[in-house]
């Protein structure tokens, strides 16, 4: 479904710096793959580059078998900034993207309706966004990235703004939203939690040069809200697992900064 293959990306200003080193990713149709490392890593650059929004220095993203090369309606971005238009209310924030693909009113307040309902905010569609919760305004955002239907999700930190209750209740949304809707999801936390809870693969980002340094298959059974799966002992092994491993690359960051 996806295939990032050996991506570089350098940024110059003043000197040259590399930020991405052969970046390599492969995802299968309705993988929720979690990408995880240290702050500076590369995982924002990499993002974006699937996403389309930012150019390579060299490599290829693949989608569906078609290279891809810039911003299309297959891919939809979530960032942690709601980034919703505030003079217009919840439900014509949903529809924008369907708007500038032409689609006509009312059909696209019928799919807009549909996926505020999705999120649960039916009640709140004709608020403006300084009216609506933090943890609101981000469903809208899901809402709209979702509402073009798109063959790919990316998701920046979606959730890193919000409070550790809301935080936890847009998890089990978001998970039940993907496992229904076998969406191929590709979310970046600093949260090994976070990312163990939502995933079927927890892939690690080492820092300098920014790459893939392990990937964790999460075989616990889903949706992972119905149970206590933090007492599963794949939880405690893989949350430990992980955590070494960025552990070291923290460290290793601080040395090189
Ligand atoms: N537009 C840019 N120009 C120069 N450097 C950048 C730019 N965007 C990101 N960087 C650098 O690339 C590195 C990776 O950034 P980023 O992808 O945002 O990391 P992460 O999301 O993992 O925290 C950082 O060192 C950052 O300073
Ligand atoms: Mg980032």
């Amino acid at each position: 479904m996806l295939e990032i293959a050996h991506l570089n990306k350098s940024f110059s200003l003043g000197g040259t710096k590399r930020v991405l080193d052969d970046f390599d990713l492969s995802m299968r149709p309705g993988e929720f793959v979690s990408l995880i490392g240290p702050s500076g890593c590369g995982k924002t650059t990499a993002l974006r580059i699937v996403a389309g929004l930012l150019e390579q220095t060299s490599g290829t993203v693949t989608i569906d078998g078609s290279v891809s090369t810039g911003p299309s309606r297959d891919k939809a971005i979530v960032f942690q900034h709601f980034n919703l238009l505030p003079w217009r209310t919840a439900i014509d924030n949903v529809a924008y993207g369907l708007e500038l693909q032409g689609m006509p009113k009312a059909k696209r307040m019928q799919v807009a309706t549909e996926y505020l309902d999705l999120v649960g905010l039916t009640e709140s569609a004709q608020k403006y966004p300084s009216q609506l919760s933090g943890g609101m305004r981000q469903r809208i955002g899901i809402a709209r990235a979702l509402a073009i239907d798109p063959k790919l999700l990316l998701m920046d930190e979606p959730f890193g703004a919000l409070d550790a209750l809301t935080r936890e209740h847009l998890q089990g949304q978001l998970a039940r939203i993907c496992q229904e809707r076998n969406l191929t999801t590709l979310f970046v936390t600093h949260s090994i939690d976070e990312a163990i809870y939502l995933s079927d693969r927890v892939v690690v980002m080492g820092v300098q040069p920014g790459r893939i340094i392990a990937e964790f298959h999460i075989t616990m059974r889903k949706p992972r809200g119905d149970y206590n799966f933090r007492a599963e002992p794949e939880y405690a092994q893989v949350r430990e697992d992980i955590w070494r491993l960025l552990e070291q690359q923290i460290v290793r960051a601080e040395r090189v900064a």
